[in-house]
């Protein structure tokens, strides 16, 4: 955005367009590049600046805010989430606003104990605590791990413009400032967003998307991207429906890799003994699956199985990347099984052990590890761990 832009009576949009971005946080592709949205709410009485931006944008970001007002008179900087694309400017900021208060959720306020290293005024907000600005209130709706555990939403009170953080947003900066001016692909763009960010917190997002049910909406102002006045409901319905469990029956699913053939016949084995026991086994070689349907067989399953054979001394790279998915998805549990085929050494399902281990699996059955074509008894090893695994997924 060049400049504030009036969005509301006395509501105005003061962040900063960010269209050179391709990689945010280090982590994902930002094809579009992204924003970073600030907003200033003026009541009769009191003014509340409603996050920040990221501190090398800040100068930016003043000009923004000191066309409206003189920030020597802003009262309160509400800090959403404290993530520094929204909090890294809030120190900067505070010098120009010696009268503001900080107001934030408990964890927000520790993590911003922890970023900035001077005093400063702050509340602790808890759900649905009021805010008086004068002829308007904001409240504030906790929405823990959309996508940090210190996430709140904040309302205006009646008025039904919800600024929602993080949370409905998409790294998007386009021409204009509302979603309705911007392309059809927006709503992908949200989707791929919501699966970098928040797809690993479904259940936490089906209970922030409840508070939201009755409240008409009739402005959504994420911190990232376009703002939703037209069918606003339109991203929190979406968050709804993508955040929904999976129905279906008690099921395994074995990720494998196989170069020649011999972690397959294993993986065989394995799905052959859970079958037995009587849950539905999806056998996935991973290098034959796209992302999307790896990431969406972890959240179906009910218990997950690596195959993994051992090339150089360690776990090959494409299944490194799917234990990389684990963090990035929600489980229905953690119960899991190790097993492979290896040539001279060995060492993956140790490997494997350790990191299923350090994400809290629990691992009922010692992973089955055999040279090279494995042995009959090897096989039945195989089938074992199966069922084994099959008749823990049962008892659940
Ligand atoms: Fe846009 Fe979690 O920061």
């Amino acid at each position: 955005m060049s400049g504030a832009v009036e969005i509301g009576k006395g509501l105005y949009l003061i962040g900063v367009k960010d269209p050179g971005l391709t990689v945010f946080d280090d982590l994902f592709p930002t094809q579009y590049g992204t924003t970073y949205n600030s907003y200033l709410v003026r009541g009769a009485t009191h003014s509340a600046i409603i996050d920040t931006v990221k501190a090398k944008r800040f100068d930016e970001f003043l000009a923004n805010l000191t066309s409206i007002m003189d920030p020597a008179e802003v009262d309160y900087v509400v800090v959403n989430h404290s993530e520094p694309d929204h909090s890294g400017s809030l120190s900067l900021l505070l010098k120009h606003c010696p009268k503001a208060v900080v107001v934030a959720s408990q964890a927000a306020r520790t993590f911003l104990g922890n970023q900035i290293h001077h005093p400063f005024e702050s509340r602790i907000v808890k759900d649905n605590d009021l805010l008086e600005l004068g002829g308007r209130t904001l409240r504030f709706v906790s929405a823990p791990h959309l996508h940090w555990p210190d996430t709140m939403f904040t309302l205006i009170e009646g008025e039904g413009v919800l600024f929602s953080c993080d949370a409905f947003g998409a790294h998007y900066s386009g021409e204009g400032i509302y979603a309705d001016e911007m392309p059809d692909n927006l709503l992908g763009e949200t989707r791929f967003y919501y699966d970098c960010l928040m797809r690993a917190f479904k259940e936490r997002i089906l209970n922030a998307v409840a508070k939201l049910d009755g409240i008409e909406l009739k402005l959504l102002a994420p911190s990232h991207g376009p703002i939703y006045r037209a069918d606003a409901r339109k991203p929190v319905e979406a968050y709804r429906t993508w955040s929904q469990p999976k129905a279906g029956g008690k099921r395994i699913a074995i990720f494998y890799l196989s170069p020649h053939g011999n972690t397959e016949k294993m993986a065989e084995a394995v799905a052959k003994g859970a079958t037995q026991a009587g849950v539905v086994v999806t056998q996935c070689h991973i290098n034959h699956a796209s992302v999307s349907d790896i990431r969406d067989l972890m959240e179906e399953s009910d218990a997950l199985i690596f195959g993994c054979p051992t090339i150089n001394r360690d776990i090959p790279k494409p299944m490194w990347d799917v234990l990389a998915y684990l963090s990035t998805v929600s489980l229905k549990g953690n119960l899991g099984g190790i097993f492979g085929s290896f040539g001279w050494s060995g060492e993956a399902c140790r490997m494997l052990e350790d990191r299923l281990k350090g994400m809290n699996f629990k691992l009922p059955v010692p992973f089955v590890r055999a040279p090279f074509m494995p042995k009959p008894e090897a096989f039945a090893d195989c089938e074992a761990l199966g069922r084994v695994i099959a008749e823990e997924v049962l008892k659940k």
